[in-house]
């Protein structure tokens, strides 16, 4: 076999997002094994940096080993016995998939839907917690189906009046947005490596409130993925008891990419996606391209312009990909053919890029738009 040679993409699609040098040269470290003093000096840099980006200072903060859906399931299987109520808030795909797996793993699921692309208000979220009354509930913090970003509080706040847990999916927030775990009241939150934090796929940081870890201290039944079991995932961190072998090399990535982040400081980072984003909107409303989300409620990292009218999408994006090395997503289910979806994260979010990205946006647009 010829050595791999992967073509170099510059990654604008909803993730994974562009890397680093510096974080592919940590996975090039030597290993250690999975009881090593260094591996655990790893771990807990990786988990005061994870504490930093997810708002938190919940002690009961970890990695998952796997992708973000794994977190998802870590999230669903820990705290939703089977028959208990889940509430989820389905406004695009990844509310649909949470809803899935809470029914793969026996529990009443029940939803309030919304059109793909709109969020839901405290009020909304009130009347029908109130209406169904259950012991958990979901929802999606940065939609990556439609673009749109939901305010924590509007779910948190009804739901704790009803002593209800929640779970926010913040897949394609950590690293890059504001998620404020402690302030807005999430009792779990999951994430993956590879968008906001600007890592290879392969992990899902993953925290939990002490409320939370009362309600997981009071479980008697066993959990039914022994790979998932938080319960025995922290054993391995914090009691150093083998429970599977870690993927070193994503770790030593996980660590560089929180020590950037560190090196740039939190804040500066947020406040950094968020100057993109602003640029990002400004220069596709010049161009005469609506966003599919209002302003106000958009996932700031993630932007979904629409489809200008007798433009193909998939061919721009396939002439973006063959002609300028540049990967961006397009919509699906009902947003299919309607919406770019162009993650402006990491080392991208920034002026020179978006000078790079336009130059090669507006050409293919211009193409299919005469074709
Ligand atoms: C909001 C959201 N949740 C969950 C997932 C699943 O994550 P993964 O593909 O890393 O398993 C994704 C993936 O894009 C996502 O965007």
């Amino acid at each position: 076999m010829p050595a791999i040679n992967p073509p170099r993409r510059l990654l604008f699609g909803p993730g994974p997002s562009q890397v680093e040098t510096r974080v592919y040269e940590a996975m090039a470290k030597p290993l250690v094994g999975y009881l090593d003093p260094f591996l655990y000096q790893v771990f807990d840099d990786v988990r005061s940096g994870l504490r930093t980006a997810f708002g938190t200072r919940n002690p009961y903060t970890l990695v998952i080993p796997g992708t973000g859906s794994a977190g998802m399931e870590t999230a669903v299987t820990n705290f939703v016995d089977p028959g208990a109520k889940l509430a989820i808030f389905v406004n695009g795909f990844f509310g649909e998939r949470i809803a899935e797996m809470g029914r793969r793993h026996g529990a009443n699921v029940v939803r309030a839907e919304k059109p793909w692309g709109d969020v839901f208000t405290e009020t909304e979220a009130r009347e029908f917690l109130e209406k169904e009354r259950p012991q958990v509930v979901a929802f999606i913090h940065g939609e990556t189906s439609t673009g749109a970003m939901q305010p924590p509080e509007a779910i948190t706040r009804p739901a704790h009046e009803l002593g209800a847990l929640v779970i926010a999916d913040c897949v394609t927030t950590l690293g890059s947005v504001p998620i404020k775990v402690d302030e807005t009241g999430i009792d779990i939150a999951y994430s993956c490596t590879q968008k906001g934090l600007s890592a290879p796929p392969g992990l899902s940081p993953f925290t939990v409130s002490p409320r939370a870890v009362e309600r997981l201290n009071t479980r008697t039944t066993p959990n039914r993925i022994w790979y998932l079991d938080l319960k025995m995932l922290m054993d391995y961190y914090d009691g150093k008891k083998y429970h599977h072998t870690p993927p070193v090399p994503a770790f030593y990535a996980l660590r560089e990419a929180l020590a950037a982040i560190q090196d740039e400081g939190i804040e500066q980072r947020f406040a950094r996606h968020l100057k993109a984003h602003g640029s990002f909107v400004r220069r596709i409303e010049a161009m005469g391209l609506k966003m599919h989300v209002p302003a106000g409620h958009r996932l700031t990292t993630l932007n979904t312009p629409r489809v200008p009218e007798g433009v193909d999408d998939a061919q721009v994006r396939k002439q973006l990909l063959d002609e300028h090395g540049i990967e961006v997503a397009g919509g699906f289910g009902p947003l299919a053919g309607k919406i770019f979806r162009i993650g402006v994260m990491g080392p991208l979010a920034n002026e020179p890029s978006l000078d790079l990205f336009f130059e090669a946006f507006g050409k293919c647009l211009t193409v299919r738009a005469t074709a």
